[in-house]
């Protein structure tokens, strides 16, 4: 063999072994990377223990009971509570440091996600021997704590949606826009709210009227995401690495959006969105996805959200909604940006079209406070995480 060709071999072997190298150092990466931001344990490790039930006897009852309420729908799973618990009360706080500034300026999605927690922590009382007795507002002089509930041990028929907790989940994936939820669901669910005299529920299902609702739940999104103080305080809470996910166990995640396995793994291996792409990628879900698949829309109203006990208790009917939901296999999804939009108009004192529209959509007298979107859901949804009983004592 002449020096050029075995010059020209030697050169083919070595950039077919760099070749070769590249590759497992780019594979090899991207499986590195994969694990590290945890493609494969969607909805596994410590910030997602706190939904396994506990059986632990060794585990003082009352603590079951704030085990029950961490696990509450809360706005952004900002999760904004705080408990003190004594052998015959738990007092629930709310804590003003998870509040999510401008994006909900008059604390009215804090007060539901405490209501969500009372709720549960009522539904868990019965399941362990206590007959539980609510009473809000229970310092004057705290006007944080927010209630108290006094706790009798008791033979007490259990809750029939107590199970429930440990497998409710915001579903913000597709539904099934065409399967009709059966009139006799609707009812059940308007006779879970009767309990709280002043709380409304009404239903919208006609084309028409989810056709007006999702126009104006896409034309609030625009809104919020042009406003860069409210985009601010939303993308605070966004989680986009998984060591974040699992230490500071709250926050909205890609795993929670309701997308592919490949659309998750590709969200998490590639670098974090910007802000403005976060925006974006939000918008569309909101109008391809969520608005576009609602096989109806259900609204709360209070007669007045400015006094904070009306929000709470519109939270607990919220609550026993989802959970008699995920009860009868059915997706549920709050979609808040039109009440948002009309709080941020409000706090601004600037137009009130927002507020204007949305006052035609409840009845007169009522102020609207909480929409959602249910539907036969075509994907299960994944859980967020959770902080830690002990995290959230005081
Ligand atoms: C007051 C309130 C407002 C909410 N608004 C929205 C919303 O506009 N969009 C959304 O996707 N989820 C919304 N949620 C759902 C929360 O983001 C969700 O409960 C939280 O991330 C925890 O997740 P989980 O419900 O799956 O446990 C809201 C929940 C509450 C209590």
């Amino acid at each position: 063999m002449n020096v050029k060709l075995e010059d020209k071999l030697s050169r083919r072997n070595f950039l077919k072994k760099t070749g070769a190298f590249l590759i497992v150092m780019i594979w090899g990466g991207s499986i590195w990377r994969a694990v590290d931001q945890g493609v494969f344990q969607a909805g596994r490790g410590s910030a997602f223990e706190p939904w396994e039930k506990q059986d632990n006897g060794a585990f003082p009852d009352q603590l079951k009971l704030i085990q029950a309420a961490v696990l509450a729908s809360n706005p952004h799973n900002t999760q904004p509570w705080l408990f003190k618990v004594t052998d015959d009360y738990i007092d629930i706080y709310a804590d003003e440091s998870r509040h999510l500034g401008a994006f909900d300026p008059f604390k009215r999605e804090m007060f539901i996600g405490l209501g969500c927690a009372i709720e549960n922590m009522m539904q868990a009382a019965a399941e362990n021997g206590f007959s539980a007795r609510l009473q809000y507002t229970p310092l004057s002089m705290e006007p944080l704590c927010i209630a108290r509930v006094h706790l009798e041990q008791a033979y007490v028929t259990p809750a029939p949606l107590f199970s429930y907790i440990f497998h409710r989940h915001t579903n913000r994936g597709v539904y099934d826009g065409d399967r009709p939820i059966p009139a006799q669901l609707y009812q059940e669910m308007e006779h879970l709210t009767l309990e709280e005299k002043n709380v409304d529920l009404r239903w919208f299902s006609s084309t028409e009227d989810k056709k007006k609702i999702s126009d104006l739940i896409v034309q609030s999104t625009e809104a919020i995401i042009a406003d860069e103080e409210m985009s601010i305080a939303s993308n605070r809470w966004f989680k986009d690495s998984w060591q974040d996910v699992q230490q500071s166990r709250d926050g909205i995640t890609l795993d929670a959006q309701g997308e592919s396995f490949f659309i998750r793994a590709i969200g998490k291996m590639l670098p974090p969105l910007s802000r403005e792409r976060n925006d974006q990628f939000w918008l569309n879900a909101t109008r391809d996805r969520h608005t576009a698949t609602a096989a109806a829309y259900g609204l709360l109203s209070v007669r007045n959200a400015a006094v904070p006990q009306q929000p709470v208790r519109a939270g607990r009917v919220w609550q026993r909604i989802h959970l008699f939901g995920t009860k009868e296999g059915l997706g549920m999804h709050p979609l808040n940006q039109l009440n948002e939009m009309s709080d941020r108009e409000q706090a601004l004192k600037k137009t009130s079209f927002f507020h204007a529209e949305r006052s035609k959509l409840t009845p007169p007298g009522w102020d609207g406070i909480f929409l959602f979107r249910l539907g036969y859901p075509l994907k299960t949804p994944l859980p967020s995480p959770r902080r830690a009983v002990e995290d959230v004592m005081m």
